[in-house]
């Protein structure tokens, strides 16, 4: 299946689907769920320092003989390693353990108070050394963008967020459209929470579709890069099968009467 692709820096096109690898840890899981994902078509994968699998996820590649050029690898610098003098370190052994000399994307994984601006120069640092071909943040919310891009010299590319029709963050999402920051929908099915709503039900009839696709597809309507994550292999595949179908201006005004303000992660709005 052949999956859009978004520019999100100059150059630098990512697939809007990703699969997220979140908790995704023992090697068979990683192994089913990227050999599984590779065969539906896609090419772009989210993962993390924290997530423990940067490692098995170069090896489920390299298993499949898949060249680097081919896949799209994000990934993103932990917490503890926002501290002066550690960042650019730490990513150089993200890239050990990818097996790789450079990433597609490399985020900030949350608006560390204090530490974040200068991590932030840090990534640039990478970024114009050409060790991540494009940066970006995650969990930012317009106050920390708005800091943000007082002191960058290299916008966002992407801000990657909680987003669903539960947590439908209208605020953000017109705030990152007007910066030209790409919004990357984490957690996009509500991490399972919700999918017998009556609404999405009727939605899915009508388009001869499931619950789970109607709420990939309000991402994508967004305009949002999207990250389902499964280690089921039918619906990985059926996680992609969002592109022949469109949500109408009717539809989506019934899933805006979900949005409930529901978060399944952490909720960085408190976070000065
Ligand atoms: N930047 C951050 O701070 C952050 C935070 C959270 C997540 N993320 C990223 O976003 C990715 C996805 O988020 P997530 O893992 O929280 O949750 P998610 O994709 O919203 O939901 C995953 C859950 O939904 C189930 N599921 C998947 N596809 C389904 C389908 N078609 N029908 C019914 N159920 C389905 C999965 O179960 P099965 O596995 O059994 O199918 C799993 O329990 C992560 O893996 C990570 O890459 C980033």
């Amino acid at each position: 299946m052949s999956i859009p692709k978004i520019e999100i820096a100059k150059g630098v096109k990512i697939p809007q689907v990703g699969l997220g690898l979140w908790l995704v840890r023992k090697d068979e899981d990683v192994e089913r769920s990227v050999g599984a994902a590779l065969e539906a078509g896609y090419r772009h994968f989210d993962t993390a320092q924290i997530y423990g699998n940067e490692g098995k996820l170069a090896k489920a590649l390299e298993d499949r003989g898949i060249k680097r050029e081919d896949v799209f690898i994000a990934t993103k610098i932990w917490i503890v390693n926002f501290a002066p003098l550690l960042t650019i370190p730490s990513f150089n052994r993200s890239l050990k353990r990818l097996k790789t000399d450079y990433v597609d994307l490399l985020l900030l994984h949350f608006p560390v108070t204090l530490l974040r601006n200068h991590a932030w120069k840090e990534l640039e640092k990478i970024h114009q050394d050409g060790g991540a071909k494009a940066i970006g943040v995650s969990n930012f919310t317009v106050k920390h963008l708005k800091e943000l891009l007082a002191n960058c010299d290299v916008v966002p590319a992407v801000n990657q967020v909680e987003l669903h029709v539960y947590l439908q963050q209208p605020e953000l999402v017109e705030y990152c459209r007007e910066q030209g920051i790409v919004l990357e929908a984490y957690s996009p099915l509500a991490h399972g929470y919700g999918m017998d709503n009556p609404v999405l039900q009727k939605l899915a009839d009508k388009h001869g579709k499931t619950s789970a696709q109607i709420m990939l597809r309000w991402c994508v309507e967004q305009g949002a890069i999207v990250l389902p994550k499964s280690k089921q292999a039918d619906r990985v595949l059926s996680n992609i099968d969002i592109f022949d179908f469109k949500l109408d201006e009717a539809d989506m005004a019934e899933l805006k009467g979900l949005d409930s303000d529901h978060r399944t992660c952490w909720d960085p709005t408190h976070v000065i």
